[in-house]
């Protein structure tokens, strides 16, 4: 029998990356496919030289063709300072991108998951966030074309499934963080520790108490593979997160102790529609996949910092 081939849309990115890898081990044909918009050739060297592994440079926007039984569908930048550099292009990706990969998943008869995000629940007023909560979220905003284009995302995965039979699984992802993050993205992980190892001041927006719940990346790579195998009567939409808060001043804190740095905490204003709490309710997760994250916040901290040391020392 021939190996089970999977394409992972945004392949090269921070996630992306770390599921080939995880795909690769598992001895599965795996095609990168990416359009290096915020991903890296970095992320993926080591990958290259695999006889399993297979790299396309190509944009979901548009139309491809492949024969594959599997898609991840990761492609969309993730980090604000990226999907507000051209929004259009941002709903573009969740939009075109979508319909691209669900008209293939549809063609080839291929199972197809997506990675949606927290992002879809807005601002809450519920907490925390169960799937079944619909979400506050503001649609001419300047975080609607992520926020928006996901939630249309949804949509098109869930109108495929009830239209075309696709078999779908949606994955509602909660703050991930991990080696391969990008350094300049604004993402508060990669930036903390990036500030820290420079000992520069550490930005805070807002007041600091404003909490958030971080999941390290192979927890996350884990429910997403646990997902995509799971039965076919549950497609989701499935919240994957950490329930652990902390408030970004801990954070911080946490941070600088750490990594032994200098550096001070400076507050800053926070940012439009930027929400002020966001933890996962994950029971629906632990029933139906047995999954929950087991990665402490500290160990998963060493680990992110170790990676951005070793890339300041190359620098
Ligand atoms: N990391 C998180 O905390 C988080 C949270 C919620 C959802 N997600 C979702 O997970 C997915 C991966 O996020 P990430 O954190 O790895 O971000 P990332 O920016 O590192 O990865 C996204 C990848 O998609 C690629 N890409 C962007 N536009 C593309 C296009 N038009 N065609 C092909 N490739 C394209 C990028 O080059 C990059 O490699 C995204 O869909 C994101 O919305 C991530």
């Amino acid at each position: 029998m021939r190996q089970k081939r999977v394409l992972v849309t945004g392949g090269a990115g921070f996630l992306g990356s770390h599921l080939c890898e995880k795909l690769l081990a598992f001895g599965y044909d795996v095609l990168c496919l990416d359009n290096f918009f915020t991903g890296n050739k970095r992320n993926i060297y080591h990958l290259l030289d695999k006889p399993n592994f297979e790299l396309i440079r190509h944009d979901v926007t548009l139309p491809i063709y492949l024969e594959v039984d599997e898609i991840f569908n990761f492609a969309c930048p993730a980090s604000p300072v990226y999907y507000q550099k051209d929004p259009i292009q941002t709903t573009k990706v969740n939009v075109l991108g979508s319909i691209n990969m669900l008209g293939l998943a549809k063609r080839v008869k291929a199972k197809i998951l997506q990675a949606s995000t927290s992002e879809i629940y807005g601002d809450p007023e519920e907490h925390p966030q169960k799937e079944t909560y619909w979400g506050r979220v503001n649609p001419i905003g300047p975080r609607s074309c992520y926020d928006e284009g996901k939630r249309c995302a949804e949509t098109l995965f869930f109108d495929y499934y009830k239209q075309n039979k696709v078999n779908i699984r949606v994955i509602r992802i909660f703050n991930t963080y991990g080696p391969r993050m990008y350094s300049e993205d604004g993402r508060v992980v990669s930036n903390f520790i990036v500030q820290a190892l420079r000992d520069e001041d550490i930005t805070i927006y807002g007041a600091g108490s404003q909490t958030r719940s971080f999941c390290y990346v192979d927890d996350l790579i884990e429910g997403a593979l646990r997902m995509m195998n799971g039965p076919d009567n549950f497609i989701g939409p499935v919240n994957l997160g950490n329930t652990v808060e902390v408030t970004i001043s801990e954070l911080a804190e946490k941070i600088i102790a750490m990594t032994g740095s200098q550096s001070k905490i400076v507050y800053m204003p926070l940012p439009e529609n930027d929400p002020i709490r966001r933890k996962p309710d994950i029971s629906l997760a632990i029933e139906k996949l047995g999954w929950r994250p087991t990665v402490s916040l500290e160990a998963g901290i060493e680990k992110t910092i170790a990676y951005f040391k070793k890339l300041e020392t190359e620098k």
